[in-house]
């Protein structure tokens, strides 16, 4: 696994892709950037490369896989049709953080698609994503890069964690840290009204009002509308658990219990518990606005799995806007689990 950083120099940004360009036409797997998580690329057409995502991932056959496009070419390439409601998302918010669930052509392979007669498709806007899509010549099947269920990865040290040595994946291509740091919003367009499917980067109300488009929102979050929809997901290797009143939380426990715990919460949560708490206890912050949450929240939850604690407390979000994104993810990286 060789790492193109593309970081620090940005000259000859096409000359240096072109070595994980053939890896990706010989068959094998390139970690990409996007502007929400990292992902783990191999050309859609190719079902032993595609393949190949679900080994190195550990991840069933029955969760499908996003395609990812350069140009609207391509996504005539890969879709039937394509209703004048998502043709006005696709106007607005493409290249983007929305994923748009459509009825497939028979020439993409029910592997990625996990045997549904629907593909979920995206263009990222992130540049290098697209340039090296674009040099691909092929459109580009792409979960996020991380150990099924895990925390996706949002910096260079999560692709080494899960991946060194996997042989199949040949290079990282770094841009560093991703804008956004969550994943995208995906929207099933085969029903009418469509219906959201994931929260994600994109604000839903966004969506809306810029479209005016009808969309259907799920009551509850675990409510299973599609397959890949998991009850733990994006979960830590420690116990996690959600609370939403964190001084509360801590005035309830023993001290011995808190020695064991990493909270992870805003700054100014953690300024007011300056008081309460004794030095040493693990305190991570992600930030204060939703925005710094999100792009923020990731890092946090792969940082306190490796502190030397049993269990991790996050603090909630409120639930409106990308909050109802943060919360969506903390509720299945906690399996629901409230302190
Ligand atoms: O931001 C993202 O979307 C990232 C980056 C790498 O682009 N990708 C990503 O992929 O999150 P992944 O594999 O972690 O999540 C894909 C999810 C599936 O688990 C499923 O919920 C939904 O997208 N999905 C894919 N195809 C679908 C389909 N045909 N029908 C319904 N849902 C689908
Ligand atoms: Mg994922």
């Amino acid at each position: 696994m060789k790492i193109i950083d593309l970081t620090k120099n940005n000259s000859r940004t096409q000359d240096r892709l072109l070595p994980a360009v053939d890896a990706i036409k010989n068959g094998n797997l390139v970690v990409i950037p996007t502007e929400t998580v990292y992902g783990l690329a191999a050309d859609c057409f190719n079902i032993s490369a595609v393949n190949k995502i679900f080994l190195v991932k550990n991840r069933p056959y029955s969760d499908p896989l996003i395609v990812h496009i350069s140009n609207l070419r391509q996504l005539h390439q890969v879709v039937k049709y394509i209703p004048e409601n998502a043709k006005k998302i696709i106007k607005v918010f493409w290249p983007g953080a929305v994923s748009l669930v459509l009825y497939k052509k028979s020439s993409v392979p029910d592997i990625v698609t996990a045997g549904l007669k629907t593909v979920c498709i995206r263009m990222p806007e992130n540049e290098v994503t697209r340039k090296f899509i674009e040099l691909c010549g092929t459109p580009l099947a792409v979960p996020s890069a991380n150990i099924f269920s895990r925390v996706s990865a949002t910096d260079i040290s999560h692709i080494i964690k899960d991946f060194d040595g996997v042989k199949e994946i040949k290079y990282v291509i770094y841009t560093g840290r991703p804008k956004y740091g969550i994943e995208s919003t995906v929207i099933d367009c085969t029903s009418y009204p469509f219906r959201v499917l994931r929260y994600g980067a994109v604000d839903i109300e966004e969506i809306k009002k810029k479209c005016k488009v009808e969309i259907i929102e799920q009551k509850r979050i675990f409510q299973k509308k599609s397959p890949g929809m998991f009850k733990k997901h994006y979960a830590p290797i420690k116990p996690t658990y959600v609370s939403f009143n964190i001084t509360k939380y801590i005035k309830t426990v023993t001290k011995e219990e808190l020695n064991n715990v990493t909270i992870v919460c805003s700054k100014k949560t953690k300024d007011k518990l300056r008081e309460i708490l004794k030095d040493g206890s693990s305190v991570i912050t992600y930030g204060n606005t939703l925005k710094e949450i999100a792009k923020n929240l990731y890092l946090c939850l792969r940082l306190a799995e490796e502190m030397d604690t049993k269990k991790i407390v996050v603090e909630a979000t409120k639930m409106s806007g990308l909050g109802k994104t943060i919360m969506d993810r903390l509720l299945k990286a906690s399996e629901g689990k409230i302190v």
